[in-house]
């Protein structure tokens, strides 16, 4: 039938061209046929004979949309909506043209300013679109939400911590004297910055110190684990990785705290591609391949040395692997000390309460003094009077506390004994033999 009257049309056309009301009908039923290579021509005709005929020119320029000539459509709209801005059939034709040509925000405007003109307006692909678009943004802000959620500046410094000298020598000549003497290092060609990891047992001052350097040379902290990385956006961890090293390269100079480092290691050849993946992204990002890590320090953290990827050891990545042993006897002293700091006490034996805590992390001491402060807290509570804490009390109070770090050497000793290839493990023994 259509068809039939099309042709009809068509015929009747041959005989009066100029007939601009039946070459529009024409032109019609070949819109609602979908045949636009074919109304264009027609469209085109008319304007010929009437230029200036709007109508004629919105037709055209969806006919142009429908056959994908998004910017010949576009120039036309531009044009008839400079003299009809608020026109919402015109503005919703340029916002489609807009985000074919993949300039969301230039059609996000236009999207706008329909939804301004009309507050009722629908139009399900576009709502879809911008509603869509409006996740996608925040998305973006819990992104840098995130990014700020592990970036600190750390108020703690060395002073804070008690013992560690060989960790605080060595983070010391790594990254505090070459900031000092950052000419002296340019002199001779060298990066400042790179990579530590610190491994031991748990509550041993991991963490602590890498805060505290972070401090020490007022420094930005960013503090992550390679857990956090690996869920932060599910299945994005190689972008993760890079976001959060792109995000220590702006805050030089920083500290780059990265715990649990084994989560990465188990041996490359056995593991998923997954995590291959993310182990040689980390690796890129490590050695700053695209990028500059003038800056950062990296200082990665494990409790599992065992499992880490050799390849993390070789020079300009973890190049110094630094042993966190529990406390000794000097240094539980001076731990003692900086905790009860500032806290009502007696004149303390600090040899002997450190004496009784043999064994003890970092985080086992701070957790007798808690006991030991709760207790004295209980017992001000019946006379409102501030009882200060005497060496009996944390002496009592240790007594409660296990030492947490026994069942971590007993599984280090296995690896220290029977893998220890090029000696790897040497400080374990060293400390087990004490
Ligand atoms: N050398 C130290 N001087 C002062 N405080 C310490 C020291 N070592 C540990 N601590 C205390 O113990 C707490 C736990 O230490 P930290 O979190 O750094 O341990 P870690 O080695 O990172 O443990 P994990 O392997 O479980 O992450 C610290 O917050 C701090 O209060
Ligand atoms: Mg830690």
């Amino acid at each position: 039938m259509q068809n039939d009257l099309l042709s009809n049309l068509l015929e009747a056309l041959k005989f009066s061209p100029n007939n601009i009301p039946l070459r529009l009908q024409v032109a019609s039923l070949m819109d609602e046929k979908g045949d636009y290579i074919n109304s264009e021509d027609q469209y085109l005709e008319v304007l010929r004979q009437e230029p200036t005929n709007d109508l004629v020119k919105t037709r055209l320029a969806n006919c142009y949309y429908n056959l994908a000539k998004y910017s010949a459509s576009s120039i036309i709209l531009e044009d008839l909506l400079e003299n009809d801005t608020n026109n919402t059939e015109l503005l919703e034709l340029e916002c489609q043209n807009q985000l074919k040509l993949e300039n969301f925000e230039i059609a996000k405007e236009y999207y706008l300013k329909i939804i301004d003109i009309d507050e009722n307006y629908i139009k399900e692909e576009l709502d879809q679109e911008f509603r869509i678009s409006k996740k996608h943004e925040e998305n973006l802000a819990q992104i840098e939400s995130d990014k700020a959620h592990f970036l600190s500046k750390p108020k703690i410094n060395f002073y804070d911590i008690g013992g560690m000298d060989n960790v605080k020598d060595e983070i010391s000549l790594k990254i505090i004297k070459p900031l000092e003497h950052q000419d002296l290092y340019k002199a001779y060609g060298k990066k400042i910055g790179g990579g530590i990891l610190l491994y031991g047992p748990p509550g041993c001052g991991k963490t602590f110190i890498a805060k505290a350097t972070a401090g020490e040379i007022n420094a930005n902290f960013i503090n992550v684990s390679i857990n956090d990385i690996l869920d932060m956006w599910i299945g994005n961890s190689e972008k993760n990785l890079h976001e959060i090293f792109e995000l220590a390269r702006r805050s030089t100079p920083c500290v780059m705290f990265i715990d649990e480092i084994d989560a990465l290691g188990a041996s490359r050849t056995s593991t998923s591609n997954n995590q291959t993946n993310s182990i040689n992204q980390f690796l890129a990002e490590l050695d700053g391949i695209n990028s500059d890590n003038e800056g950062i320090l990296v200082v990665g953290a494990t409790n599992m040395l065992w499992n880490i990827d050799p390849a993390f050891k070789r020079p300009g990545r973890f190049d110094r692997i630094i042993f966190v042993s529990p406390p000794d006897l000097k240094a539980r002293e001076s731990i003692f000390k900086i905790m009860l700091n500032e806290k009502p006490t007696e004149k303390i034996d600090f040899t002997k309460i450190a004496k009784s805590s043999e064994g003890f992390s970092g985080a086992d001491l701070s957790a007798a003094i808690d006991i030991a402060i709760e207790n004295k807290l209980k017992a001000s509570f019946k006379d409102g009077v501030v009882k200060p804490l005497k060496t009996k009390d944390i002496i009592n109070a240790i007594k409660k506390v296990a030492p947490s770090t026994k069942e971590w050497f007993n599984t280090a000793k296995n690896y220290a004994t029977y893998s220890n290839e090029s000696g790897i493990y040497n400080d374990i023994l060293d400390y087990l033999k004490k």
